[in-house]
């Protein structure tokens, strides 16, 4: 379960709401991530170094150093132990040029520096109303991984975010969220040409929700979740983490 805090939060709220998650236990076998603003990044991970909270990136510049003012590179991400980061969500493509060629970039500048991609694609409503969703996953896809191998096959994460969902409450349903999730997985496989894409993990993002998490994660080939406006509320994101730890879609 990964929450998005996007540009939410003054830094007390965000050191408040982790304190809420390394006091309760979490559950056991779910995998908790929260991806804060960079600037609460450092703070974040030193309060939750005894906790199963792990404290992951929302973005990057993809080159090693240099002039690039405001921006901040995977190296120096990693200094502070980052081990995930967040690549090219719609709201980056959309605001800040994040093209796919830029998504691929980063997508090989965090495999080298040995960090775990969490990579989000999804269609837009048009898209969507011209039938051409699965063109749009498998280019975005493409690009995303494009001269990327098998051995980095499962060091990837994806995330399938229509963008129609993103922040609107009106969720896909679950139906076309497996639907799309197991073409992701068996694209996966084609491309990178071995079977352990059949084990990257693939989430499903759009308003989840305490109330439809479940009917998401009960689905094959649905793994998680990535969760904006739900996750800000810390009793709302401990709700979905516990039906997460009740959910066995293995
Ligand atoms: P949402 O955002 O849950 O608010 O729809 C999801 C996301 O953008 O990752």
């Amino acid at each position: 379960m990964i929450a998005n805090w996007k540009m939410n939060k003054s830094i007390f709220e965000a050191l408040d709401f982790v304190d809420n998650f390394t006091h309760d236990p979490i559950a056991e076998d779910v995998n908790v991530f929260c991806l804060p603003a960079s600037v609460y990044l450092y703070p974040l991970i030193q309060r939750c170094k005894e906790s199963n909270l792990t404290i992951g990136a929302q973005n990057f510049h993809w080159p090693e150093y240099g002039a690039y003012t405001g921006e901040v590179n995977i190296d120096m991400l990693t200094s502070i132990g980052i081990k995930h980061v967040l690549i090219g969500h719609s709201e980056r493509r959309a605001y800040f040029g994040e093209t796919d060629e830029v998504v691929n970039l980063k997508v090989k500048a965090s495999l080298a520096a040995n960090v775990i991609p969490i990579i989000c694609v999804g269609e837009s409503l048009q898209s969507r109303e011209n039938g051409v969703t699965w063109e749009v996953i498998t280019s975005q896809v493409t690009a995303a991984l494009e001269g990327i191998t098998a051995k980095d096959a499962f060091k990837v994460m994806f995330a399938y975010e229509p963008i129609w969902a993103i922040g609107t409450g009106k969720a896909a349903s679950s139906y076309d969220a497996q639907k799309i999730s197991l073409f992701l997985r068996e694209l996966l496989e084609k491309i990178l040409s071995t079977e352990k894409a059949l084990q990257t993990p693939i989430l499903y993002g759009g308003s989840v929700t305490e109330h439809n998490v479940g009917s998401f994660l009960e689905q094959p080939d649905v793994d998680g979740a990535l969760i904006g406006g739900a996750s800000l509320d810390p009793n709302s994101f401990a709700n979905i983490i516990q039906i997460a730890g009740r959910v066995d879609n293995d």
